[in-house]
């Protein structure tokens, strides 16, 4: 079991567009498993590969996170291919984006495009929970934080709010 370091903002690869996973070789596998790991311990529901510093389009996320054995699953390249109604997400957070929640407005309804594991296209069609959770990561991969979807007045309160912990470590 390997927890890697969760890089947050004001980080700048946390804006960068991470890069298609060309080959899914051991590699990509073995920063899959360490991905997992991280996520559960930190613990959230979800983790892009950028969080650990690392620009691929890989993301992970527990598909049933009230159950006792921890599962989770990998989207290899995810692309939305269709959105769907409105949803106020209420009170997102994110590992990356510590001490801050807010809501968020998000599609209700998303299908994802992907490759798993073993390079099989496979599509999930999300709502609820999941397709806010899909949606946050997916962002991830392109170099969106949540705090990117609010009011320029809530982030600027955030935003001040991280420089002053800065100035104070
Ligand atoms: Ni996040």
């Amino acid at each position: 079991m390997t927890v890697l370091e969760i890089i947050t903002y004001p980080d700048s690869r946390l804006s960068e567009m991470s890069e298609p996973v060309k080959v899914i070789d051991e590699e990509v596998k073995r920063l899959v498993e360490d991905m997992a790991d991280t996520m559960f311990e930190a613990p959230g529901l979800g983790l892009a590969a950028v969080q650990v510093g690392i620009l691929k389009k890989i993301l992970v996320y527990s598909d049933q996170p009230e159950a006792e054995n921890k599962s989770y699953k990998v989207l290899i390249n995810p692309e939305i291919v269709k959105s769907d109604g409105k949803h106020l997400s209420e009170n997102e957070g994110c590992l990356s984006v510590p001490e801050f929640r807010s809501n968020v407005q998000r599609a209700a309804k998303v299908s994802v495009k992907a490759l798993n594991l073993q390079n099989e296209p496979v599509e999930i069609n999300a709502e609820g929970m999941l397709a806010v959770v899909l949606q946050h990561e997916i962002d991830h991969l392109n170099g969106i934080l949540f705090i990117d979807r609010i009011s320029s007045l809530k982030r600027q309160i955030y935003k001040r709010k991280v420089n002053k912990l800065i100035k104070e470590a």
